[in-house]
């Protein structure tokens, strides 16, 4: 009974963030199915920290000291229940168990709702940041009570990555509220990666760039608004050069790309929400797409017209021309997930502070970088902004970039090189400046052929029109 902290499971992750807690000064108890791991951890890190190892969950929670808290991380999903299962059977009331897997917020509420007779308390945690960053500070997105977020929270904050000294982890709101940002997290995470692959791609197949002047580019853009982690680490992967072949290691990488659910969740939420995320649903489909190769063999073996090459007489001015699209697209992408938290923290009535969630997405987690400072601060001037665009700093530059952006879509689609989620960006924001939406014939339609109604612009009321008669008379529907 000393350990002030257990993690269940030692694989990457849980052994990371074990001994990031342990290298703060908190005596952390271990246990894993496979007990090797934590002997394995003990024998090469042991000297970070006091680790409590246990043989199995009877004796993980004898070590711990009451009122007990445990921190999940195993894989979402089944893993996760089972353990969760044989908590609720050793635990007591009022000690406190953290899932910080990628587990779907409804089956965190269900889990939350099936302890609450227990009085076990349930905190749900997005924890982001890769195994580097569980071990050198993450970024947290805890969920649960303020009361039970008072016990832990001081210790999360303590081993979270910290910007300007502010720690990038936060009380996100109730039960599901962490689960729910950390999803849409990994949603925009899809988005920003797929823009960066698309610049890439534009860059050699469009510009007709080598992958080391490409990286060149990359590391350029370090230097502008784009500077993040994301870009950082594809001019590292850019300027790696595969041991066994010599050749570009992105050339040598199979092109189907895994994906382990939290980006779908985040466009099904999304459109059981009604917001609408089209940068993010073009990045999971992106993903999608890649993997149906019977159905991508089958259209490269077709003779289609090749696209006529664009001339490309300027480089240079195309580069930063494909910057400027990135830059439009990448807000357009965190706006939409943004709209998404928003929404649901009100239908939930969870009370998420977006700007401090802007904040803690800073440092630590795969997203991280300066541009959400910009986002934190139009969050901060005001609190219930309908649409990011509409802040000072992103209506400037969405108003710069957006000549060149509508270039860049056009030289994609003349030069057919696929960027889904550069046209979609574009799509987006001409939708939203539209005065007037083509759904205006879509209601018609959906009237004429199954009598859904419309309202009109010009009267108050819902109406049908009796397409079946000749003179289509319209009448009120009640
Ligand atoms: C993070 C990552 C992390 C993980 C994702 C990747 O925030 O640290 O998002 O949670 O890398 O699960 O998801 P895919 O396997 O779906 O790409």
């Amino acid at each position: 009974e000393s350990a002030d902290i257990g993690v269940i499971g030692i694989g990457v992750m849980g052994a990371n963030l074990a001994r990031n807690l342990a290298r703060h000064g908190h005596d952390v108890a271990i246990v894993d199915v496979d007990p090797a791991k934590c002997t394995e951890l003990i024998t090469e890190h042991g000297d970070e920290g006091t680790f409590i190892p246990a043989a199995d969950h009877d004796q993980f929670v004898q070590s711990l000291r009451g009122p007990r808290v445990a921190i999940i991380l195993v894989p979402a999903g089944d893993p996760t229940e089972m353990v969760i299962d044989a908590m609720a059977e050793r635990m007591d009331s009022g000690d406190i168990l953290v899932d910080g897997g990628n587990s779907f917020y409804l089956d965190t509420l269900a889990r939350a709702d099936r302890l609450a007779p227990t009085g076990i308390n349930f905190i749900d945690t997005g924890v982001s940041g890769g195994a580097e960053g569980a071990l050198t500070g993450p970024s947290l997105m805890p969920g649960g009570s303020t009361e039970v977020y008072e016990r832990v929270g001081p210790m999360f904050e303590s081993i979270a990555a910290r910007v300007d000294g502010h720690p990038c982890c936060t009380h996100v709101g109730p039960t599901g509220s962490g689960h729910f940002v950390k999803m849409v997290h990994n949603g925009i995470e899809y988005a920003d990666m797929q823009l960066i692959s698309e610049a890439y791609d534009l860059l050699r197949n469009a510009v007709g760039l080598t992958v080391p002047e490409i990286r060149d580019v990359f590391d350029a853009w370090r230097s502008t608004e784009l500077d993040s982690f994301l870009i950082d680490i594809t001019t590292e992967v850019l300027g790696h050069t595969d041991a066994d072949t010599g050749r570009p290691f992105v050339d040598v990488v199979h092109d189907v790309a895994g994906s382990k659910g939290t980006g779908a969740w985040s466009v099904q939420q999304a459109l059981s929400l009604g917001v609408p995320v089209p940068a993010i649903s073009a990045a999971t489909t992106a993903r999608a797409l890649s993997g149906a190769e019977a159905q991508r063999h089958s259209v490269q073996a077709l003779d289609l017209p090749a696209p006529v090459p664009v001339p490309m007489d300027d480089r240079e001015s195309w580069t930063e021309a494909i910057r400027q699209a990135l830059l439009a697209s990448k807000i357009c992408a965190y706006a939409q997930g943004f709209h998404e938290i928003a929404t649901a923290s009100h239908e939930q009535e969870w009370d998420i502070d977006l700007a401090e969630l802007a904040l803690i997405w800073r440092g630590g987690c795969i997203i991280r970088a300066r541009f959400l400072d910009h986002i934190a601060d139009a969050l901060r001037d005001e609190p219930s902004l309908p649409m990011l665009l509409a802040a000072p700093w992103f209506t400037e530059h969405i108003t710069s970039t957006l000549p060149q952006w509508r270039r860049v879509v056009a030289l994609a689609a003349n030069s057919g090189v696929a960027t889904p989620a550069f046209a979609t960006s574009l799509g987006y924001l001409d939708s939203l400046r539209a005065g007037r939406m083509p759904t205006a014939l879509i209601q018609a339609q959906r009237d004429h052929f199954g009598s859904h109604t419309y309202r009109r612009t010009d009267r108050e009321g819902v109406f049908h029109t009796r397409w079946e008669e000749d003179d289509r008379p319209e009448e009120t529907w009640s």
